[in-house]
């Protein structure tokens, strides 16, 4: 029920700028051209949660990335709130206990729940400082096990994990992947990339991709060129 109606619907694009005004500037630069944006931690501490779900009233599919982990009971009761906003997905850290509140408070409402794994900023020293005495890979898979097992909607990882996820979890969980850039693309700050192509091939399912839209002079065609890529990665 999670899966992409289109190939544009794929597409999702991160609203990271600081106010919901430049919000709107992308949002009425990139006209149809999107139609599911991603608004995150930035943009929800200047006004964004209200924005949401305006986005969402006028006809765009919205990913709330939020990132919650607390007690079962308060991710229960926001869960309940979020799903009178009309998201299309939300993230939570991928706890096997605060999936499992989320996916009940959930119910049968439509809301995508999106499991963040480990998130790719942190490598093996990272995770050991933080205490865990695992390696990466093993406590993605870990998590995306316990993801699936709890009932979640999908898990958002790189694109690089996307073919060993998939095989993981089977066809019933979506895969949203970060970390997208066209070929020729500035690369910015991220290090473990891949080609629209090459993510759809090896099986995402939605696409985040903000700078090589955002950036580009022309990004209403930018994100046509996307689109275009993915049609013909799915032919
Ligand atoms: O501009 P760029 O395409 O790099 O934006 C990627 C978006 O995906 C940003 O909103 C970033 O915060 C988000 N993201 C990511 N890597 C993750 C999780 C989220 O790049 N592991």
């Amino acid at each position: 029920m999670y899966r992409p109606k289109t190939a544009r619907d794929r597409l999702i694009l991160p609203l990271d700028v600081p106010t919901v005004d430049e919000a709107r500037a992308v949002i009425d630069t990139l006209g149809d051209s999107v139609t599911f944006y991603k608004i995150g931690m930035q943009l929800q501490f200047a006004g964004g949660l209200a924005f949401a779900e305006e986005l969402a009233k006028s006809g765009k599919q919205v990913f709330l990335d939020v990132k919650l982990l607390d007690i079962d009971n308060t991710i229960a009761k926001a869960v309940e709130n979020v799903c009178r906003m009309g998201m299309t997905f939300m993230t939570l850290h991928a706890y096997p206990k605060a999936m499992r509140a989320a996916v009940v408070a959930r119910g049968n409402n439509g809301l995508g729940l999106l499991g963040v794994t480990v998130l790719t900023s942190m490598d093996q020293p990272d995770l050991a400082e933080a205490g865990y005495a695992t390696d990466v890979a093993d406590l993605v898979a870990k998590r995306a096990v316990q993801a699936r097992e709890a009932g979640m909607s999908g898990i958002v990882c790189s694109p690089l994990e996307a073919s060993a996820m998939r095989k993981l979890v089977g066809d019933d969980m979506v895969l949203v992947t970060p970390g997208i850039r066209p070929r020729g693309a500035d690369v910015g700050d991220q290090k473990r990339i891949m080609t629209p192509t090459d993510a759809i091939r090896a099986g995402s399912d939605y696409l985040v991709v903000g700078r090589p839209v955002l950036a580009a002079d022309n990004p209403r065609l930018a994100a046509d060129r996307i689109v275009e890529e993915i049609e013909q990665a799915l032919a």
